[in-house]
């Protein structure tokens, strides 16, 4: 079976109702990322953090995967898929997906702030000050915050590396270390990039770009790729 790697980002999630970052109305329009997101914050306002990220895991659980999320699982019939995702929502695992990697963490995790391998998977939306782990200290959400390493972008190289063809769906491609897996494709493998404000991404020779939103361009490549692969 051909190796076929999925990136995508919180485009991919927009059409189920999640607000990505950076479009108009985005997260980062209406939050400072440095207030919100970061080591300091957590310092310097805990329950501002906690605050943030319980709204968004409250709404997770209102909200269903997206055609985009549903048709990449139909993939699985003919090729050996790898969704690497930087949304720490779960849509693509309810949707049915059955390997994915969240390189920024995820949103229904809670870790340890004493030992960062302690991590519980939350069933309910609120995290409280005072949710402490078996260790007695503060729970976080386990999210991959401004200034943090990104620790799964190790495990995410050698599988884009591998892939025979790369599908990017929803994704500025401006934050790294994740918009630089890119450049890890063998040469002249098919790339495409679906997200109705995609440009054209430097070093790529064989880049087919599908101008649209996820919950359209997604269909319309994975029936494409499924019928040329008998
Ligand atoms: P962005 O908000 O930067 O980009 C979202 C992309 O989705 C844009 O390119 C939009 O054009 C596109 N888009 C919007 N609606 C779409 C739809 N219906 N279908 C397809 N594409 C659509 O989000 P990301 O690139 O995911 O990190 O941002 C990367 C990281 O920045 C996030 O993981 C998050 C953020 O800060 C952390 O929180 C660590």
């Amino acid at each position: 079976m051909k190796k076929l790697v999925v990136l995508t980002g919180a485009g991919i999630s927009a059409e189920s109702g999640i607000s990505t970052f950076r479009d108009g109305n985005g997260l980062w329009q209406n939050h400072r990322i440095e207030e919100v997101a970061s080591p300091l914050a957590w310092e310097n306002n805990q329950q501002l953090v906690l605050d943030f990220y319980n709204q968004r895991r409250k709404q997770l659980f209102e909200v269903e995967p997206n055609n985009g999320h549903k048709w990449l699982v139909k993939l699985e019939e003919k090729f050996d898929v790898q969704i690497i995702t930087q949304n720490v929502d779960d849509l693509h695992e309810r949707a049915g997906s059955s390997n994915v990697l969240h390189l920024h963490g995820e949103l229904k995790k809670v870790r340890s702030t004493k030992n960062s391998n302690i991590i519980y998977t939350l069933n309910h939306w609120e995290l409280k000050q005072g949710d402490k782990c078996e260790l007695g200290s503060q729970l976080r959400p386990h999210i991959v915050w401004f200034g943090e390493s990104v620790p799964m972008i190790e495990m995410a190289i050698p599988i884009v590396t591998s892939a025979d063809i790369l599908i990017v769906v929803g994704t500025s491609m401006v934050v790294y270390p994740a918009a630089g897996l890119i450049n890890f494709v063998a040469n002249n493998i098919p790339v495409y990039y679906i997200d109705p404000n995609a440009n054209k991404i430097k070093n790529i020779s064989n880049l087919t770009i599908i101008a649209e939103k996820a919950g359209t361009g997604v269909p319309k490549l994975v029936s494409q790729l499924l019928s040329n692969q008998r």
